[in-house]
């Protein structure tokens, strides 16, 4: 049996609510575990939230509650989006859970056994924002640390290091023998770039408990905790049933099944160093080889407007506030169709309302709308197959059967943005059929009632095969179309099951329910 496709997100700080980014990140993860189903893949969907370091701490402090309890009260509001966008993860990550901090702890520990690990007292300056010692490197072009970093002290302390410097000639060798370890290809340029500058860098993987106790502890010397990252990447591994101590009992997959991860879902700026440097040689360093190496998926960021989303400019998005105006589908229909995966997207309000009323209400809400309630009035409501057929309906169902090939060639690189092009260029398409053949005009000479039959029959195929192909994207209104066909797909239904001929002679269609009601109000963007 070939191995479930495994995908992770990165798992998100808990020292604020969520923003857009983050749910962007989570439903792209989400469509993209639900498209391999659906292309018959057995698919294993892994998330949560990442609870430890000094922001968490900070952040709890001045909320003056213990960092348990705060990280509780976020946790809770992350769990509450994803089950409200319909983020269906297999497994949930929270770091604080004692199976992981053995996980960490053993990797630490085996790491200290083979020598990997050293002591030793450095005076440097210190991100807090980025919770990482700074180098001369990180200085911008006036020879100043930017604002990327927050408040930098000067720190004089004795630490944990990892010889990080002794894997990079391997890591250097892996990447160049292994394009495809990140997508997009441009970021394994930028990738190879960093490490031939990381030469002689080791990792400081400690931070002491005089000033951070809100950490994993290392397993060799109680006066530290381990450095947040570290702590981190290991839940891809740790929630996946690496080193599982109860198998039978833990609820967790089984690691040699799963393993490597086929997906790390990440943004850009977790790719250096955390993901394309720390992690592979942390993996590396504890005894993975290079087909066990897992691959990185890289997508890009949300601006607002044309501006970063921060704290500081008043601009960060919350998705609630959109899902109130738009609906949770029309969210993720958005967040899905506006970005190429890879790239750098935009949000206003006026892209927002133009997605949602132009495209979702004014093309496929209506074509399904309107279908429905003339095959009421012509039909009864029930398909009836026909011998008639002509150049308009051979096109129909032509484009139809383009489709799912389209997406699973879309779907190598990701590109869901076009897998929903494709579907509304069918609906578009779909709707001129209608112009173009009128039945309401036909439907008054008895004569031209095979016409009818057959123009309803063909839309009515066409949205069923929609609602499938849309299904990893907009999950809750396919499965509306579908109720309102009057056809559900049978369970393990495939792409491959996406043949012409799902609505049979005789099938009775469901009740027309608007789908996608038209905003007037912009959301708060
Ligand atoms: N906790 C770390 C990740 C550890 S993974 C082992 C972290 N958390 S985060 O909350 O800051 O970010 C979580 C994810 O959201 C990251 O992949 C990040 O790139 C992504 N995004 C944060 N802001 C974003 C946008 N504005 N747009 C798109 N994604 C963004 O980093």
């Amino acid at each position: 049996m070939p191995k479930p496709y495994y995908i992770t997100t990165a798992i998100d700080y808990t020292n604020g609510a969520p923003h857009i980014g983050h749910a962007y990140e989570k439903v792209l993860a989400d469509a993209m575990a639900r498209f391999q189903r659906l292309a018959g893949n057995e698919a294993y969907f892994l998330t949560g939230v990442d609870q430890h370091g000094q922001k968490v701490q900070q952040t709890a402090e001045k909320a003056g509650v213990p960092p348990r309890e705060y990280v509780r009260e976020v946790t809770d509001k992350f769990l509450a989006l994803w089950e409200r966008l319909g983020v269906r993860a297999d497994g949930w990550v929270e770091t604080i859970d004692p199976r992981h901090t053995r996980i960490v702890q053993d990797l630490l520990q085996q790491l200290y056994d083979s020598g990997q690990l050293y002591k030793k007292t450095t005076s440097g300056f210190y991100s807090n924002r980025q919770e990482q010692y700074l180098s001369d490197k990180d200085r911008n072009e006036a020879g100043e640390f930017g604002p990327e970093w927050g408040e930098v002290v000067q720190l004089e302390e004795e630490n944990w290091y990892f010889r990080l410097s002794d894997h990079v000639p391997w890591l250097r060798g892996f990447l160049e023998a292994t394009p495809d370890f990140v997508f997009p290809p441009n970021r394994m340029t930028q990738l190879l770039n960093a490490v031939n500058g990381s030469e002689g860098m080791d990792l400081c993987i400690s931070r002491p408990k005089s000033r951070l106790t809100w950490g994993i502890e290392l397993p060799f010397d109680s006066d530290f905790v381990t450095y947040v990252w570290f702590d981190a990447l290991t839940n891809y591994i740790s929630f996946a049933g690496y080193r599982d101590a109860s198998p039978e009992t833990s609820g967790l997959p089984s690691f040699d099944r799963l393993w490597p991860c086929d997906a790390h879902v990440i943004g850009k700026d977790i790719l250096i160093p955390a993901h394309g440097i720390y992690w592979p040689i942390m993996l590396h360093a504890c005894g993975f080889t290079d087909d066990q190496m897992p691959k990185l998926v890289v997508h890009g960021w949300w601006n607002v407007r044309g501006e970063k989303m921060s704290k500081s400019l008043g601009n960060v998005v919350n998705p609630n506030d959109i899902a109130d105006v738009i609906g949770t589908d029309g969210l993720r229909y958005f967040l899905l169709s506006e970005i190429t995966t890879g790239q750098d997207s935009d949000m206003s309000d006026e892209r927002v309302l133009f997605r949602y009323n132009k495209e979702l209400a004014d093309i496929l809400g209506n074509l399904l709308n309107r279908t429905l309630n003339m095959a009421r009035k012509y039909l009864g409501g029930v398909l009836r197959h026909t011998a008639f057929d002509s150049p308009a309906q051979v096109a129909l169902r032509e484009k139809v059967a383009s489709l799912p090939g389209a997406a699973m060639e879309h779907m190598k690189t990701w590109q869901i943005h076009r897998v929903l092009a494709d579907c509304l260029d069918t609906a578009r398409q779909a709707n001129e059929f209608i112009d173009h053949t009128s039945p309401f005009k036909l439907a008054k000479d008895p004569a031209q009632a095979d016409q009818v039959a057959s123009i309803m029959g063909h839309v009515m195929e066409a949205l069923a095969h929609l609602s499938v192909l849309l299904s990893p994207a907009i999950p809750a209104a396919a499965a509306k179309i579908q109720t309102q066909l009057g056809w559900t797909p049978p369970a393990g239904f495939t792409l491959q099951d996406l043949q012409w001929g799902l609505l049979p002679d005789g099938h009775t269609l469901g009740e027309p329910q608007p789908l996608f009601p038209k905003v007037l109000l912009p959301p708060p963007v």
